[in-house]
């Protein structure tokens, strides 16, 4: 473990890690220098003093994303030093150690599976001195911040993993992991079973590819301290990810630099993963299901094709772009997801859907849809425990002809491309049935899931953003449903 909650002064090699905002008395000396630098210039400016081990990290506001985003620069400072020691006065209301954590293991991330370079585990001590808290249940939060920040580094490790090295079948192994953990339990289908049971279109967009594309059904359910299953868990969710390993964009191909990075396409799907794994080492009282679409969108000659006219549950579907095809994928999960589990109580689905939601909301924000203010406001609530950002786009009456098609029920895609996002998001609506209509949400998180730049305690590329939203939601929900 690389974090410790110990009640001792720091060692002589440890750094320790100084949080400033404008009210802390500092040594005359220390003051002086800081003075001189305009420390206080700018947010989350920091200052190395060599001579006593020190980084200090100044914050104009000291909440609790601000926490996050300070540590995770002090660790920036040093390349040399491993050992990190931060000695709060109080682990209280403002300094809580759920953020500590967030901030010193997601700020640490690094992805070297293809450098040369070793990985060095840095180490923090948490000098719990003042804590009003039990050592217990700190240790207990401790835990479980880990466990939850342990999940969101798996999903960056494996978003980060180019298409070469991550396919639809190793992505069904990864989730067969998971599923050894106890509460767990998972089934794969190949393209035989798509093909038997009508699954179309996840079966169309991945008939290119040289690897077969799966249907990954991995389940949690609680069980109490004697092992057996809950018999009554709080709430069933359903959770929805486009798994694409690569988004050529298939016959209607992207330009060359639009393909680049497009290996960041299953992130929906890993997102979910990572909320499995969390599940898998939780107790939350709660029945999760998570249905991942894992294909590659490749060009071929047996690609599917502009024109092609597909069958999707009881609608037909006119491929306009082969481009659009995380909806068709999560169509088919959906389909699935409601015709074989019951009684559920809500189906979220995590995808990198369009550019789009990017243009709308910035790269940092997940853009969400749906038709229940209840729910929306459930998951603005979500957001802000999480620290992860999330946009409302609304449904509007006057767009609801735009995928009108000619020869079958719908397109796949409008020819008018303003509101890509609202318009992928309309396109799933179709295949949620009525009475699930106010338990769906849909999550565009193609902009904050993968970036080419650092940001805060996320790193350049993948982020694993979701997890912390969703298990927060899903936490809310595990103690009260209502
Ligand atoms: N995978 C892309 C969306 C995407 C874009 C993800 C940028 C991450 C970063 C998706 O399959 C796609 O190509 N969407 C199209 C939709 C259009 C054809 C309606 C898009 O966004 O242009
Ligand atoms: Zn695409
Ligand atoms: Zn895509």
């Amino acid at each position: 473990m690389n974090i410790v909650l110990e009640n001792r002064k720091k060692k002589d090699d440890e750094i320790e890690i100084i949080l400033l905002k404008n009210t802390e008395k500092l040594p005359n000396k220390t003051q002086k220098i800081l003075d001189k630098i305009n420390f206080k210039n700018s947010n989350f400016n920091t200052y190395f003093e060599i001579s006593s081990k020190k980084i200090f990290v100044y914050m104009k506001n000291k909440d609790r994303e601000s926490i996050k985003i300070a540590l995770s620069k002090a660790l920036k400072v040093t390349k040399k030093h491993i050992d990190f020691y931060i000695g709060i006065k109080s682990l209280n209301k403002e300094l809580k150690i759920e953020d500590l954590v967030q901030g010193f293991i997601l700020g640490s991330y690094e992805f070297l599976k293809y450098k040369k370079k070793e990985k060095k585990e840095k180490r923090l001590c948490i000098n719990i001195k003042n804590s009003k808290e039990q050592t217990k249940d700190l240790q207990k939060r401790l835990q479980d911040s880990l466990s939850l920040c342990q999940s969101v580094n798996f999903v960056r490790d494996i978003v980060n993993t180019p298409a070469q090295d991550f396919y639809p079948k190793t992505m069904a192994n990864e989730a067969l992991e998971i599923a050894k953990k106890k509460n767990m339990s998972c089934s794969i289908y190949g393209e035989d079973y798509m093909q038997e049971n009508s699954l179309n279109a996840i079966y169309a967009v991945g008939r290119a590819s040289r690897h077969e594309s799966q249907l990954i059904h991995l389940s949690y359910k609680a069980s109490n301290h004697a092992g057996m299953r809950t018999k009554n868990p709080k709430a069933k969710i359903v959770l929805v990810g486009k798994g694409v390993t690569y988004d050529t964009g298939g016959l209607s191909l992207k330009r060359g630099d639009g393909m680049v990075s497009m290996k960041c396409d299953k992130a929906g799907a890993i997102s979910i993963l990572g909320v499995m794994k969390y599940l898998s080492q939780s107790n939350l009282d709660i029945e999760v299901h998570a249905i991942l679409g894992a294909v590659e969108n490749m060009i071929g000659s047996n690609a599917y094709k502009p024109d092609d006219v597909i069958k999707i549950g009881n609608k037909t579907v006119e491929i306009t772009n082969t481009d659009a095809e995380g909806r068709l994928v999560l169509a088919d999960c959906l389909v699935y997801a409601q015709k074989n589990i019951n009684n559920i109580d809500y189906i979220l689905d995590l995808a990198t859907l369009t550019g789009s939601s990017i243009g709308a909301f910035g790269g940092y924000t997940s853009a969400v849809l749906g038709h229940s203010e209840k729910l929306k406001n459930k998951i603005s609530k979500a957001s802000k425990r999480s620290g992860e950002l999330i946009g409302f786009l609304p449904f509007n009456i006057y767009m609801q002809d735009i995928l009108k098609s000619g020869v079958a029920d719908i397109l796949n895609s409008s020819a008018n491309k303003n509101g890509a996002a609202i318009i992928g998001s309309m396109f799933l609506d179709n295949f949620i049935e009525k009475k699930y209509k106010k338990k769906w949400l849909h999550f565009d998180i193609a902009g904050p899931s993968y970036r080419k730049v650092n940001w805060g305690y996320n790193p350049y590329g993948a982020t694993g953003a979701g997890v912390r939203l969703v298990v927060e939601f899903l936490k809310d929900i595990s103690v009260k449903n209502q």
